[in-house]
């Protein structure tokens, strides 16, 4: 059995980690300005393996609605269930502050992730051309949509 997986609160101290998670994961990552911007304006997670941090997420929540903004897994990490576990855990929080419904960006490229929304309950619910930037040009972002449910 592996180490007990765990979550917490991000703080200002785990952005140096964070950013490692996030560099390594992504062709157009979050900057460290974003991740400061969201600790203060987002509910931002941070996900722990044993002792080890492993991925992070943020969501807002707006009134009933929530929005998943970030959710990485350590690159290393990827392909154990990990990923599903955060998405469960943001969710869940997204419910504790009271939205009933979740939506989400991601890029039309990005199988991976696709098939981990669609695995939690999220539906296919437009596109926006061009919301990405991407190597050599622009990329449509995929609208995804869950109705979260005690
Ligand atoms: C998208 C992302 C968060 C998924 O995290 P993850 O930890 O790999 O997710 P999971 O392990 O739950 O699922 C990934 C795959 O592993 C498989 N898997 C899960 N547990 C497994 C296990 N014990 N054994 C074998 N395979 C397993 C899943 O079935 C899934 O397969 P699929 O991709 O063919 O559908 C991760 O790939 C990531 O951080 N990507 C880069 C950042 C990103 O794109 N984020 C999303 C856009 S904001």
């Amino acid at each position: 059995m592996g180490d007990a997986v765990t979550f917490r609160r991000m703080t200002a101290g785990d952005l140096d980690a964070v950013l490692k998670i996030e560099y390594a994961a992504f062709s157009h990552p979050w900057t460290r300005g974003i991740f400061q911007d969201s600790l203060n304006s987002y509910d931002c997670w941070v996900m722990f393996e044993g002792e080890q941090q492993v991925g992070h997420g943020v969501i807002n929540v707006i009134i009933d609605e929530a929005h998943l903004l970030n959710i990485t897994v350590k690159v290393e990490s990827q392909g154990r269930g990990l990923g599903l576990l955060l998405l469960e855990r943001l969710m869940q929080r997204a419910l504790e502050l009271k939205a009933g419904e979740c939506f989400l960006e991601v890029r039309a490229s990005n199988q991976s992730a696709y098939r981990l929304y669609e695995r939690y309950g999220f539906n296919e619910v437009g596109r926006r051309r061009d919301y990405y930037p991407a190597v050599g040009g622009r990329e449509d972002a995929l609208v995804m949509a869950c109705t979260l449910l005690d």
